[in-house]
């Protein structure tokens, strides 16, 4: 017989979602139980995104979690848009009016919200089998899984949360959903070196071979990425390889150059857009990547899966706290409408700094006139450093 237990919300998934969401739920007095079939180490050493809006920091910071993002995070007032050789500055506060982007990577993350949850007494089950959801549109679904020592269990929720990413067992428990995609013809290869990076901002460079962004991780780590064929063969890249191609795309001309040092990751990712609505049956709600993906050209897929958390931890405080359905009714409509704003983004800056194999001069031009234009129009690096920067941050109501 498994173990029966009750919560008042099941969370699906201890990735960025997952973890946040049991979070604000504590805060809010709100019950929860965090299943995931990875175990610790794999989570915390996963590596992601690395880019924060100052609306996601800010949110972290509100809500207890900007100790070490304050000590180690790295601010940045902008970015570099490069193209044609040349490098331009986008001042980002400046252009909004005081806002930034913090570079503070996605395992430190989960490492921080992992360490506040159990310091809490939070429960967060890893490393477990057979995760299963069911009875979603009766008034006590059913979480099931096997725990990490072998054991079976059943927890009777309020509530399921499906955290559990793209390749979750949630989303499908979803009748009818519409999907919307798109595949591209490209994707990145990204790496991360024992290298001080030689930038102060991130650089996005479009150059006649491929996109390649220089990120960073600390002062000592840099975070590189090029754009390669979605089916690209890591074995093909050798170390030389990558640095050779890294120079070339990034060179303005100059004696400037980008410093390298020891390869530490090395990995290839997929590009797509995605989206499924609604993200919600029943008393099953989807939030972050389980709802959907983007392309990382804009840095948006944290921060987004950040922003449908704190809809969904409004709307439960409210459900349990109010016994009001009212924010939990217009959750998937409301999600899906940044959704869609930071979609729209993420596919415009991919198209404006990829060189598609099959563009012909035509879009090479347009592509090249767009970037002429955010760079030299103050009202078009407005709206870049607007949505760059975090489209009407969401706020935690506690
Ligand atoms: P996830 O981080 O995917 O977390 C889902 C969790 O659910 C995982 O821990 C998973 O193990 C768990 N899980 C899955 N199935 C089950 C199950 N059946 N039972 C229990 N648990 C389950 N975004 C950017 O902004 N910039 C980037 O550079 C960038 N790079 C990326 C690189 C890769 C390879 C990937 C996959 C994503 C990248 N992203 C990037 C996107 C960003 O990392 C995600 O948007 C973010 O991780 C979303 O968080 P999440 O919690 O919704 O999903
Ligand atoms: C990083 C990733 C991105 O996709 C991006 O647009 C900026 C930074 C990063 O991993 O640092």
């Amino acid at each position: 017989m498994p173990v029966a237990s009750r919560t008042q919300v099941g969370i699906v998934g201890a990735g960025p979602a997952g973890l946040l969401l049991s979070h604000l739920l504590a805060l809010a007095g709100v019950d929860s139980v965090v299943v995931e079939n990875r175990s610790r180490a794999y989570c915390e050493a996963r590596q992601r995104a690395g880019l924060l809006e100052a609306g996601t920091v800010e949110l972290l910071r509100s809500v207890g979690l900007g100790e070490r993002l304050d000590a180690e995070g790295l601010e940045h007032d902008g970015i570099y848009l490069q193209f044609l050789g040349e490098r331009h500055h986008l001042d980002f506060r400046a252009l909004t009016g005081g806002r930034w982007v913090t570079v503070y990577a996605q395992t430190e993350i989960v490492k921080d919200l992992i360490a506040a949850r159990l310091a809490a007494g939070g429960a967060i089950e890893f490393s477990c089998t057979d995760v299963a959801v069911s009875d979603v549109t009766s008034d006590q679904p059913l979480l099931s899984y096997v725990d990490s020592s072998g054991v079976a269990h059943e927890v009777t929720c309020d509530v399921i949360a499906g955290c559990d990413g793209f390749h979750g067992v949630c989303r499908p428990l979803i009748p009818g959903l519409t999907i919307s995609e798109r595949n591209y013809p490209y994707a990145w290869l990204g790496i991360l070196a024992n290298a001080a990076p030689s930038t102060d901002e991130l650089i996005y460079s479009r150059h006649a071979d491929g996109f390649a962004l220089y990120s960073m991780r600390s002062p000592e780590v840099s975070r590189l990425y090029l754009q390669v064929a979605p089916d690209e063969p890591l074995d093909q890249w050798p170390d030389e390889r990558i640095w050779a191609e890294l120079q070339k795309r990034f060179a303005t001309g100059g004696a400037w150059s980008v410093s390298e040092g020891e390869i530490t990751d090395k990995s290839v990712t997929a590009m797509r857009s995605f989206v499924a609505a609604p993200m919600r049956h029943g008393r099953l709600f989807l939030a972050g990547d389980a709802a959907h993906i983007v392309p990382p050209t804009g840095a948006k897929g944290l921060n987004l899966a950040l922003s449908d958390v704190v809809l969904l931890a409004n709307a439960l405080r409210a459900l349990f706290k109010d016994g009001s359905w009212e924010l939990a009714d217009a959750y998937s409509g409301t999600c899906l409408q940044r959704v869609w704003r930071c979609t729209h983004f993420s596919w415009w800056m991919t198209s404006m700094l990829h060189v598609a194999p099959d563009a012909d001069a035509f879009e090479s031009q347009l592509m090249l006139s767009q970037l002429g234009y955010v760079t030299s129009s103050r009202a078009a690096a407005q709206s870049l450093a607007e949505n760059y920067t975090g489209y009407q941050p969401v706020r935690f109501e506690l």
